[in-house]
């Protein structure tokens, strides 16, 4: 089995992304050989980072969790909204804690979310820039989600058939970039 984190890297009232989020872990734990964790920062309310977690005496509520399950994962998907040109500072808050390599030859599949017509590629770059430099291996396929509020009715259903082919298509690239990565 593969253990396999999808982040979902939203904590906004009313957030899109995370929709995309449960249908690529949806994806996901459809695959027999794959056993699927959905990591949802809004679970994690996280104070602004004052020193990394290897330098604390004390952690923050759901930090050891937190970090341990991206460690122990063989693959992570990281599905974030793009804002303001850039990933949310929420998300780059938690990654800021994390101890140096903790993503070391792990396979990163990025996937953005936008209400705007260019799906998130600004914040694609930033992902996978940080990627690099938690040590994990951002691979070159991605999915950049352009006009959210298109895909999505108010529950989550997916309107759009082609969001699954393309999610499909991303987690089986995705998938092959595990399996040789990891033992
Ligand atoms: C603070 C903020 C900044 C945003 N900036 C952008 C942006 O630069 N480009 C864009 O396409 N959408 C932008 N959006 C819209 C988001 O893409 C939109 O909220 C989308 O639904 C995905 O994020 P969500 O998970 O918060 O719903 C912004 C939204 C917020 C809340």
């Amino acid at each position: 089995m593969k253990k396999i984190v999808v982040l979902s890297g939203s904590i906004r009232e009313g957030r899109k992304s995370h929709f995309v989020a449960q249908e690529i872990y949806g994806i996901l734990t459809s695959q027999a050989h794959v056993e699927a964790t959905l990591l949802d920062l809004k679970s994690y309310p996280f104070p602004i980072m004052e020193k990394r977690m290897n330098q604390m005496d004390e952690l923050p509520d759901g930090m050891q969790l937190f970090s341990d399950t991206l460690f122990q994962a063989q693959g992570i998907v990281i599905v974030s909204p793009e804002y303001k040109n850039g990933m949310p500072g929420a998300l780059k808050n938690a990654l800021d804690y994390l101890n140096p390599q903790i993503f070391k030859r792990i396979p990163l599949a990025i996937v953005t979310v936008s209400s705007g017509g260019f799906g998130g590629l600004f914040c694609l770059s930033q992902l996978r820039g940080i990627g690099l430099a938690l040590g994990g291996v951002p691979i070159p396929e991605k999915l950049c989600i352009s006009k959210v509020n298109e895909l999505f009715d108010d529950n989550g259903e997916v309107l759009q058939e082609s969001f699954k082919t393309k999610s499909s298509d991303l987690i089986n690239s995705f998938l092959w970039y595990v399996d040789r990565l990891s033992s």
